[in-house]
């Protein structure tokens, strides 16, 4: 009986090591699936144009972001809202609500409230193109 109960806490114990090494590969790309904000994400351009992220630099400063958020070394010196000189290398936005996807920072900035009902940002709008060029520019502040 014991000699049993050892064996399956040994067979349990195997499966406990094998599992995680299995189950992660075959996992992760499952549940980002469901997430179209991740979908988006991944279909972005990796390497963002140069030129579009001087371009969005411009529409960051253009639509007013930058009276509510500081970018350090530039112009952008607002206080209301966080700091978003290293945004790109956070792993989430708005107090660790939202992973910090091309698509979730997209939805954010055209509708805040969408996404974090009671969000203290205002809706703002933006052209395609421009909202295109501010989030390469939003992804190369490391
Ligand atoms: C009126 C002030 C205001 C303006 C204008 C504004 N924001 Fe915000 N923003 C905020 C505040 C406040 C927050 C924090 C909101 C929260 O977490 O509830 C925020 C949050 C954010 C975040 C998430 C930051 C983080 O730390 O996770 C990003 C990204 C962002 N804003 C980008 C922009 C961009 C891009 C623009 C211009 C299109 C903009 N904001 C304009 C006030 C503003």
């Amino acid at each position: 009986m014991a000699r049993r109960a050892a064996a399956a806490s040994g067979l349990a114990l195997a499966t406990a090591l094998v599992l995680p090494a299995l189950a992660v590969p075959v996992l992760a790309p499952a549940t980002s699936a469901t997430d179209p904000a991740t979908l988006s994400a991944s279909a972005a351009p990796v390497p963002p144009d140069p030129a579009s992220v001087a371009a969005g630099a411009a529409v960051f400063i253009a639509t007013g972001c930058g009276n509510c958020h500081a970018v350090r070394g530039t112009a952008a010196r607002g206080t209301a809202g966080p700091d978003l000189t290293h945004l790109a290398s956070r792993h989430t936005l708005a107090g660790a609500m939202l992973p910090n996807t091309r698509g979730n920072l997209a939805g954010w900035i055209t509708n805040p409230q969408s996404l974090k009902p009671g969000a203290l940002m205002p809706a703002l709008p933006i052209a395609p193109t421009d909202l295109q060029r501010l989030l390469d520019y939003l992804q190369s502040l490391r």
